[in-house]
């Protein structure tokens, strides 16, 4: 099939580049220009998993090509993707900016020559469309079109993998010629996975009841943690004990500075805000976030308290990016963190094997970006781990033991082993664990 792709960010690209492998013709488009020629001459431009291998294979297969003409995109094109970025933009409302996707939307109604199947895989609020259907009907009376939601459930770090083995495909379609087109869309894939086929909205509200439950692990699973710290339970014991009933699932059970991403807090700030126009209260949700802030909040003050008594101290920051496997730091942990930080007199020395030019356009100079993981180190007064790098958890504890002025570890992703941190000396302290 002819499937054109708008948007080429962490969820386009990876999904634009599975279709090519599937064996699909691809054409992304994309605003930013530089981007496109970047990837034209196959250099990508995030950091993901097995990406860069396959957009140099399709490529050379002429599978996959980057335009920045959204027009042709369209034209040339049998389903067309959207996955433009849909951020909160006004902190007052919280409502996803849906402009980008009606930006698109409009160019779609008017370039549509022939019949084409539109499918939204941003996450959108729900009812959108519905919405970009009448709106493209309104624009162009000769039309012919299905539109379809086709959330993304991928994980960052992950995105190749997860587009060839998804859970489940979930589609949201309103016709059987569009179910037809889905079906044959992902058909390479179904021998593993299955699509689950409903209305419209319940797929937009899927995307964001599903990051909104994980958001709810997470909180609750953090809450959890800090009783155990008042007590003698280890939270690690109390995940696995948890987790492995199948009710409950082990995943999303590990405490830490809180949740970030450019995902879980857009997708619950805006599902609460959503809920409100409709004169609905969300207060579990609304708790989760408030949680969450409070959260980064809480681990700031913990390392504050560390070093209380240090004039100036020297902080290391082990890790920026929101996870490991990837380098994005939209609303990561540790970007709030270090804000709280600097307003303390503090000097911090960061490293992230991905992250640190992401996280430069964030925090620009106001922290140092340590060359390599031991240069973090050197004379500080304690180091903080908050992005669970695997590289982290092999580090030579004994060469750090000596670069360090204070052998001083919050480990706020639980990822050390504490016999080989104790055998070092450190002052070491984990999330809920043992000390
Ligand atoms: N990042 C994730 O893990 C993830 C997972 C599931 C769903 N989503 C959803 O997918 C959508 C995209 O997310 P993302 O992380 O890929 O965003 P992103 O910011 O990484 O990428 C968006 C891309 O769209 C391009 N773009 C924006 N407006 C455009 C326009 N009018 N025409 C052409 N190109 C345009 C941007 O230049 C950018 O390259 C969002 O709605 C997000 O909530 C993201």
């Amino acid at each position: 099939m002819r499937v054109g792709i708008i948007g080429t960010g962490y969820v386009g690209l990876p999904t634009g580049l599975g279709l090519a492998e599937l064996g699909h013709n691809v054409i992304c488009a994309d605003k930013n220009e530089s981007k496109v020629n970047m990837l034209n001459q196959g250099k990508i431009t995030l950091y993901e998993k097995d990406s860069q291998k396959l957009l140099l294979k399709n490529i050379k297969s002429k599978r996959i090509r980057f335009t920045s003409s959204i027009e042709e995109c369209i034209k040339k094109s049998d389903v067309i993707i959207i996955a433009v970025g849909t951020p909160i933009v006004d902190a007052d409302i919280n409502m996803s900016d849906m402009r980008d996707i009606f930006d698109v939307i409009k160019k779609t109604a008017l370039c549509l020559n022939k019949y084409k199947l539109i499918a939204v895989k941003s996450t959108v609020a729900v009812g959108t469309c519905d919405k970009a259907e009448s709106l493209i009907k309104k624009l162009n009376h000769k039309a012919d079109f299905d539109i379809v939601s086709l959330p993304e459930f991928l994980r960052e770090g992950f995105a190749v993998a997860d587009f060839f083995n998804p859970d489940r495909i979930i589609a949201g379609v309103g016709s059987s010629k569009a179910k037809k087109i889905i079906t044959k869309l992902y058909k390479p894939l179904l021998n593993k996975t299955k699509i689950l086929f409903v209305n419209r909205q319940s797929s937009e509200l899927i995307k964001y009841a599903a990051n909104s439950f994980l958001a709810v692990k997470v909180a609750f699973i953090n809450e959890i943690a800090n009783f155990c710290e008042k007590t003698n339970a280890d939270i690690n014991e109390v995940s696995r004990g948890i987790g492995s009933d199948s009710r409950i699932g082990g995943k999303f059970l590990n405490p830490g500075p809180g949740y970030g991403g450019s995902c879980f807090p857009k997708d619950t700030k805006s599902l609460a805000a959503m809920a409100n126009t409709f004169s609905l209260d969300m207060p579990l949700i609304k708790t989760v976030i408030r949680e969450n802030a409070g959260r980064k909040k809480q681990i700031s003050m913990r390392i504050l308290e560390s070093v209380k008594n240090i004039k100036n101290p020297k902080i290391a920051v082990l890790g920026l990016a929101f996870k490991a496997g990837t380098d994005d730091c939209r609303e990561s942990p540790a970007i709030d963190i270090i804000d709280e930080l600097l307003k303390h007199n503090v000097s911090i020395s960061a490293y992230d094997p991905q992250a640190a030019n992401t996280c430069r356009k964030i925090l620009g100079d106001k922290i140092q970006y340590a060359d390599t993981l031991y240069d973090a180190f050197k004379n500080a007064d304690i180091a903080v781990i908050l992005t669970e790098w695997e590289q982290f958890k092999k580090m030579d504890l004994k060469k750090i033991s000596k670069l360090m002025k204070h052998k001083n570890i919050l480990d706020c992703r639980n990822i050390l082993d504490l016999k080989k941190v104790k055998k070092h000396d450190f002052k070491y302290e984990c999330i809920g664990g043992k000390k």
